[in-house]
């Protein structure tokens, strides 16, 4: 019987995409005749696809229609998975393949809980997808982070209570989400960021077997 699972978010997680995105809206604000910078960028992390149009046009102050926003859509993602296409496992990012060892080793089950919707498919580019037990994409939620559940909807994967999960996330967005979810939240990245985590490491090589035994416990004292 499992005692914890774990959660991983994709994105700045296992694997570093938010440069294609970045390439690839860069192009469509240029198209629409304006500049988005890195630092905009930022502003679509752990962002839905439809969510992240909409602050990209609110930076440019520019104006569609429907039907125009869904044409930029589908643009944007197909200029965006010819990047995707090119991936490989030497993309993974440091110490998540690591991670998955260790909570092979110790019998922990993990699922993935991301907003993409070509989730799978990045999954299947760097060799992971058949590691996890179960796959919560941008596909099977309906209410985005900070929402909780796609997280909730993790957790019944790993047929666990929201209580005995773990989630890795690189988003506040998602650092919200998995609090709202009373899931244990490890923020990867810029500890001022993601303040709201109860743990924070700055990647993944930081997270020890020992670290993952004492969530064990914690989890375990709590019940
Ligand atoms: C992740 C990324 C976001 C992205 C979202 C949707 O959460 O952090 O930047 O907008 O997924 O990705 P998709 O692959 O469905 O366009
Ligand atoms: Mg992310």
């Amino acid at each position: 019987m499992n005692k914890i699972g774990v959660i991983f978010d994709l994105d700045g997680v296992i694997v570093d995409t938010a440069k294609y995105h970045f390439l690839a809206w860069k192009e469509l604000a240029n198209h629409l005749g304006f500049e988005f910078t890195e630092a905009h960028n930022e502003q679509l992390k752990g962002v839905s696809r439809v969510r992240s149009l909409e602050i990209l046009l609110d930076i440019g102050k520019v104006e569609l229609s429907d039907e125009k926003k869904q044409e930029f859509l589908v643009s944007k993602n197909e200029h965006y998975l010819q990047y995707i296409h090119e991936m490989g496992p030497e993309e993974i990012l440091p110490g998540a393949s690591n991670l998955l060892d260790t909570l092979d080793d110790l019998g922990i089950q993990y699922v993935l809980g991301s907003a993409s919707k070509n989730a799978p498919l990045i999954l299947k580019q760097v060799n992971l997808f058949d590691r996890f037990v179960g796959i919560v994409d941008g596909n099977s939620v309906s209410k985005a982070k900070p929402d909780p559940e796609v997280f909730l909807i993790g957790a019944e994967k790993l047929k666990l209570k929201p209580e005995q999960c773990v989630v890795f996330e690189d988003a506040i967005a998602g650092i919200d989400a998995a609090n709202a979810a009373h899931m244990i939240s490890i923020g990867v990245g810029d500890k001022q960021t993601l303040s709201k985590a109860d743990f924070n490491v700055e990647d993944l090589t930081e997270i020890t077997s020992g670290f993952i035994k004492s969530l064990i416990t914690k989890i375990e004292t709590v019940k």
